[in-house]
């Protein structure tokens, strides 16, 4: 299978069988050719030099990734910039393809990315859309803290650097999942349906001060802050374990590209 027709299968495997105009996504291939065959595709969440280099060592000859490889939303090149540069010249000797995969999965009616997050953080509830594209809300079977969402959030899924804003230990059922950054996370705040928004990064001054304004004045409302990588990385894990069951013809790998942040 080449990396074209991998492509195709993965766009229709989004569409929900509905038609979608997808011309302006950021859904491109980044480098490489598209007639390439494909016998080892790597799958990660950002395509750091770290994960470049397993990837090749491991044999991929394409690495899916969810977010941008250079800085840019459409990975239009920085210029005179030695990181980019160099970048580019290491991806060159690999030899690797990069697809990003971003819009489609997020476009599914259930949104894939949102969806592995929730199956790994093993949370049971049922699905609904929110107010805005890319972001769903989910209500959960039994109700639980925001701290202690939280700490799941450390301990299955490793997340290292999470935050809580607002009311931290008032039981809550009803979430809304504003994985990564999408548009519309403060009006979910404001909703008076929605307990306690999931995010990947947040303004502090804005959403952060609302969540704890809104605890010390007696509402069940908080903020959790995930960190972009955590809160998305997840849902890559679960691209990359369908592809398995799905495209026997390869073998698929999950890559895991570490959180941006190190302590201090
Ligand atoms: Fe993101
Ligand atoms: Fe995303």
């Amino acid at each position: 299978m080449t990396v074209r027709e991998l492509m195709e299968e993965l766009f229709r495997w989004c569409a929900d069988g509905a038609p979608h105009d997808y011309s302006s996504s950021c859904d491109t291939l980044k480098c490489g050719s598209p007639e390439t065959e494909v016998r080892k595709a790597a799958v990660t969440m950002f395509a750091t030099p770290e994960v470049i280099r397993a990837a090749a060592q491991w044999g991929a000859q394409l690495l899916i990734v969810h977010e941008p490889t250079f800085y840019d939303h459409f990975d239009r090149r920085l210029e005179n910039d030695p990181v980019t540069a160099a970048k580019e010249r290491l991806l060159k000797e690999t030899g690797l393809a990069v697809w990003r995969y971003h819009d489609h999965p997020h476009l599914k009616d259930k949104d894939m990315i949102g969806e592995g997050e929730v199956k790994y953080l093993g949370l049971k509830g049922v699905w609904s859309k929110g107010k805005c594209c890319a972001v769903n809300r989910f209500l959960l079977e039994e109700a639980v803290t925001p701290r202690s969402l939280a700490l799941r959030f450390r301990d299955v899924l490793h997340a290292g650097h999470v935050r809580i804003c607002g009311a931290a230990d008032l039981p809550c059922t009803r979430l809304s999942l504003c994985f990564g950054t999408p548009g519309g996370v403060f009006e979910e705040l404001c909703s008076d349906e929605v307990d306690v928004v999931l995010t990947g990064e947040a303004c502090e001054w804005k959403l952060g001060e609302y969540a704890r304004d809104a605890a010390q004045l007696g509402f069940r409302k908080a903020l959790l802050i995930l960190g972009h990588i955590p809160s998305e990385r997840d849902g890559m894990r679960l691209l990359a374990d369908l592809m398995q069951e799905r495209f026997k013809q390869l073998e698929t790998r999950y890559f895991e590209c570490g959180e941006a942040y190190v302590h201090p």
